[in-house]
């Protein structure tokens, strides 16, 4: 099977100010420092920042990317984005459906299914969020949720390029605990079997990345685990170095 490039994203979430474009400029120094990087590399800070981040990048090979956006193109709704607006701001992807989203702002999968179509028709890339919460692991129901909630949040239309799957396992995200290797294998493997079987050959190439709670210390055990393509980091993505040490597991050698 062809390798798949594998994608390392910081979402940000509700971090950083102006004075955070340090932080940026020197993460895209080490990217430049190393072309080899096997991977491609992508923040998402909050929209407040999307354009001074793609401006200032411009010459880099670091991608710039949304939280969030409303399915719909425009109109009546204050303080919410449209896909577009991200794009024109520079942004060439959108996270949708993060657990947070979905629980702060009740979100399901409807409502994600349509924000990820209207990042396609933006022309950006949606990373689509998908996983299962404690309780829900605890009875023992991860690959239902995880299954349902792909059925219901992937668009009409998605590719391998226009959309990635993020697994986060809700308990994961900011507690410091993560699933073992085990345990991302069985599930990262039952959502490209359900990508094989809705998608076919875009399925297979579908980048599945694995997000809660990943560090510089445990991030080559996680992502050396079959049908893990990246990382969707929180707060290790806040600090260049520690999100480098991240990345840098794609260093080839
Ligand atoms: P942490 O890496 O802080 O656990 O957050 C993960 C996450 O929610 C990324 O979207």
């Amino acid at each position: 099977m062809k390798q798949l490039r594998p994608l390392v994203a910081g979402n940000w979430k509700m971090n950083g100010l102006q004075a955070s474009w340090d932080e940026a400029e020197r993460l895209a120094g080490f990217l430049s420092e190393h072309a080899s990087l096997a991977a491609d590399v992508m923040l998402c800070p909050p929209s407040t920042l999307i354009s001074q981040f793609a401006t200032g990048l411009s010459d880099s090979s670091l991608l710039v990317g949304g939280q969030d956006c409303h399915p719909e193109v425009s109109g009546a709704h204050t303080g919410d984005i449209a896909a577009e607006m991200l794009a024109d701001a520079g942004a060439t992807a959108v996270i949708v459906g993060h657990s947070e989203r979905r629980t702060d702002h009740g979100e399901t999968s409807e409502l994600v299914r349509a924000k990820a179509a209207a990042a396609h028709w933006a022309g950006l890339m949606a990373i689509i969020c998908v996983g299962e919460t404690e309780t829900e692991r605890k009875s023992g129901e991860t690959l239902n949720i995880v299954s349902t909630q792909l059925a219901g949040s992937l668009p009409d239309g998605a590719t391998a390029a226009n959309t990635v799957i993020a697994y986060e396992p809700v308990w994961a995200i900011g507690t410091g605990l993560t699933p073992t290797p085990d345990d991302v294998a069985e599930i990262h493997a039952h959502i490209r079997s359900e990508l094989n079987g809705k998608l076919g050959e875009e399925g297979a190439q579908m980048r599945i990345l694995y997000g809660g709670s990943v560090k510089p210390g445990n991030a080559a055990e996680l992502m050396g685990v079959a049908n893990v393509n990246g990382a969707l980091v929180g707060g290790a993505s806040l600090k260049a170095d520690d999100f480098w040490g991240i990345a840098s597991v794609y260093l080839p050698g």
